[in-house]
């Protein structure tokens, strides 16, 4: 059977990634040092699909610990999620967000290399497209000017594996490019468990939802949107994660980049009222200063992963609040309960 390697397979992606593997018939094996994410998630995703994986707590940077790991099992492919992703925390921690990030991808590259791995997944972000200035946004675009060191960590470690699938004819890299994925499994067992104050949309609302945060902050209502709110393209994550199973089957030699998102964009405003409709739930609101850094609108064009990978968005708006309201709720304090 194969097995493909996730590191940072308890995270919110990666976690609902390791189910979708597993129903597949895929083993799975985890890398990730629980630094943002629980162990839990691991057993509760062995306990939704009935099948086990194995995982190691283990920092993707720490070579001779990964080395251990390649030795171990022989991977069909690698779907590199570690990483630390906050946005605003990138701003004042540079160096760490470099240093890890890109320690972790090359560390996870030269093992390929070494074992002989020869497809991996990179968890991107639409952020590398910085500022487009037309939507929707194709994977032909110009990357860069990114507006923080994450979304640069984002960029650079695709223009590596881009690299090393030019000097490597047999290396395929398959690069991701989520838009902004959000909800939980239906189950409500698994989902989003950010640490302290939420940076996102959709985990503030829900906290707003259960009573944790009085209101939700909306950052400007001055864009040219049709309501002044920021328009952004909501993907389930449960969609998003079997667009890596998606990417890992159709994987040949060879750099491909795909777009994950609905294609959709939706204001915070919009997002607000649907979360209201889906849920029942009052959500109050107060509009403050934009938030620097924010584009006013990004969305994708998604035909290509349609086309390539028979890939689409299953899940709507609709799906989404309900299901992240669902593990909210079932789950006010996260894996921390
Ligand atoms: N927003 C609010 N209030 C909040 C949080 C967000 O009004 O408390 C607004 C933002 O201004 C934006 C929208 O909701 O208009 C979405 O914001 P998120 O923080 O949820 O998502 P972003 O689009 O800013 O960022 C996401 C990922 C990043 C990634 C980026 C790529 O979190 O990792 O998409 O475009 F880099």
């Amino acid at each position: 059977m194969a097995t493909v390697l996730l590191t940072g397979g308890a995270g919110f992606i990666g976690s609902h990634t390791a189910l979708e593997f597993l129903n597949a018939g895929v083993d799975v094996v985890v890398v990730d040092d629980f630094s943002n994410s629980s162990p839990k998630a691991l057993d509760r995703v062995q306990k939704l699909t009935g099948k086990s994986l194995t995982s190691y707590n283990q920092n993707a940077c720490d070579a001779e610990g990964m080395r251990r790991v390649f030795a171990n099992c022989r991977f069909d492919a690698v779907v590199h999620f570690a990483g630390f992703k906050a946005v605003g925390e990138s701003v004042a921690k540079p160096l760490e967000y470099y240093r890890n990030n890109i320690d972790s991808a090359l560390t996870v590259c030269e093992l390929m290399r070494e074992y002989d791995v020869r497809k991996i997944v990179f968890s991107s972000s639409a952020t590398v497209y910085g500022s487009a200035k037309t939507m929707p946004i194709l994977e032909s675009f110009e990357t860069g000017r990114c507006t923080n060191p994450y979304g640069w960590t984002k960029f650079m470690i695709e223009q590596i594996l881009l690299d090393a699938a030019k000097a490597d004819p047999n290396l395929s890299v398959t690069l991701l490019r989520y838009f902004n994925p959000v909800g939980a499994h239906e189950s409500g067992e698994i989902g989003e468990d950010p640490l302290g104050l939420p940076n996102n949309l959709a985990p503030f609302i829900t906290q707003v939802a259960v009573g944790k945060r009085a209101k939700l902050n909306v950052f400007g209502n001055t864009y040219p949107t049709p309501d002044g709110t920021g328009v952004r393209d909501y993907i389930h994550v449960v969609d998003l994660a079997q667009g890596h199973v998606a990417a890992y089957q159709h994987a040949t030699p060879g750099a491909h980049i795909y777009n994950l998102g609905t294609g959709k964009g939706t204001s915070v405003l919009e997002f607000v009222a649907a979360f209201e409709r889906a849920t029942g739930v009052h959500i109050p609101y107060e509009i403050v200063e934009p938030r620097p850094g924010d584009v006013a609108v990004c969305y994708a064009d998604p035909k290509r992963a349609e086309q390539e990978l028979g890939w689409t968005a299953k899940l709507g708006l609709d799906e989404m609040c309900r299901d992240a309201y669902n593990w909210q709720r079932k789950n006010p304090n996260g894996y921390r309960d």
